[in-house]
């Protein structure tokens, strides 16, 4: 198969995380006998650096003639003090919008492997497989106005939670659909005790949740759901929220898994390309230092093979060597035990990719002797 692939590595460990994802899936490629192209594009702050805007028009081009995107993270400390149109963070919700990426798809899933890293008791989280499903391109991050003004003769300011009712729809009965391939149950996150929006979010799920009678819906309100995660996060299957919302409480789950550098994302539209790209950011604190974990990112490149290309079995392999490489006990610092001596971001990178083609090297020895 061949497929052309835009990566935008943006900033901070995005660079040295998408560098890991591209080496992985060339290692794929080889195992599988498929010509993946990489288009490498600007975004956030690198690019308003060399070009002036956190999104160029070339890198927005190279996305849509693309069959897929890989973006690493965006912002750092460098470029906080710049208005709000022109920061990095800008360029991810434009690039977003541009490709209309409406749902992201944040799988929580447990590793044994990382257990005893996570503040939680194993007992909690063992057995924990949820996906939150995040609304992209609408609510608070993108209502207008959004601004700083004068009301009542005093220094104001507003943000919108502004949602069309067919941007709600869609986002839920892509919950419902995904919730039928998995435990049948969606759970609805809102703040309705308080916010229209919200209430009318919920009357949606009730009216979605009759096209799916094998589906259970519940609703519960954030603040609840921000609690039910840590205390017991196995109760749920698919959780579907506004925008702000699963940006909070995905990173919040992301402990279950023993650290935010665990977590890929999908983020789907209703034509393509979709965008892949690890829930976490571009962590200014350990750039360049060779520590940050490369497996949301790498993980993110396996969603992308298994949703974009339909390559279950290619997903499947970064998926088990990325579970071998945690249960020989080889780690980063982020979920490293106490003591343990970790690995740095390339060894786990070369680790990773090794796997893939030493399981294929086992594969083919099996083959000659069955
Ligand atoms: P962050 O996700 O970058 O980091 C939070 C904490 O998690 C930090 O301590 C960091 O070291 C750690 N961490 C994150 N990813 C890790 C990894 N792969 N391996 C090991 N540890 C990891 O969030 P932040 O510090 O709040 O934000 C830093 C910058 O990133 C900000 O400019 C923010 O806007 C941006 N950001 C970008 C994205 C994105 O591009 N999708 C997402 C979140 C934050
Ligand atoms: C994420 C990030 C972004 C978001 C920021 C950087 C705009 O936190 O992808 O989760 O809030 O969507
Ligand atoms: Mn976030």
């Amino acid at each position: 198969m061949k497929k052309t692939i835009a990566v935008l590595p943006g900033d901070g460990i995005g660079k040295e995380v998408t560098q890991g994802a591209v080496s992985v899936l060339q290692a794929v490629g080889e195992r599988f006998g498929h010509q993946f192209t990489f288009t490498f594009a600007s975004i956030g702050g690198g690019a308003i650096d060399a070009l002036g805007t956190p999104l160029p028009d070339e890198t927005i081009e190279v996305c849509k003639k693309s069959d897929a995107v890989l973006l690493g993270a965006v912002g750092g400390p460098k470029w906080d003090g710049l208005p709000g149109h022109l920061r990095p963070e800008k360029g991810l919700l434009r690039i977003r919008k541009e490709l209309n990426l409406y749902a992201n798809l944040r799988p929580v899933s447990y590793y044994a492997a990382t257990a005893e890293t996570s503040p939680l008791r194993p007992e909690i989280i063992a057995g924990a497989d949820m996906l939150v499903v995040r609304e992209l391109t609408g609510g608070l991050y993108f209502g207008k106005p959004s601004e700083r003004s004068t009301r009542d003769g005093e220094e104001s300011v507003v943000d919108t939670l502004f949602y069309k009712k067919k941007e709600i729809e869609r986002v839920i009965r892509l919950a419902f659909q995904l919730a039928d391939t998995r435990r049948k149950k969606v759970t609805s996150v809102d703040k309705a005790n308080v916010l229209e929006s919200s209430r009318v979010w919920r009357e949606t799920a009730e009216e979605i949740a009759r096209e799916y009678p094998e589906v259970t819906l519940e609703h519960m309100l954030v603040d609840n759901a921000a609690m039910q995660l840590i205390k017991n996060p196995k109760q749920f299957d698919v959780l579907v929220t506004e925008n702000m919302f699963g940006d909070i409480l995905s990173d919040e789950a992301s402990v279950l898994t023993g650290s935010l550098g665990m977590l890929p994302s999908a983020s789907i539209s209703e034509g393509g390309p979709y965008l892949y790209e690890p829930i976490h950011g571009s962590a200014p604190d350990i750039e360049g230092k060779n520590i940050a974990n490369p497996i949301a990112m790498i993980l993110s490149a396996a969603m992308m093979l298994r949703t974009s290309f339909g390559l279950e079995a290619e997903a499947e392999a970064i998926e088990n060597a990325v579970e071998q490489v945690l249960e020989s006990g080889l780690k980063t610092s982020d979920i490293a035990l106490n003591g343990q001596k970790p690995i740095g971001t390339a060894e786990m990178i070369e680790e990773i990719k090794a796997t893939i083609l030493d399981n294929q090297a086992i594969s083919n020895i099996m083959s000659c002797y069955s």
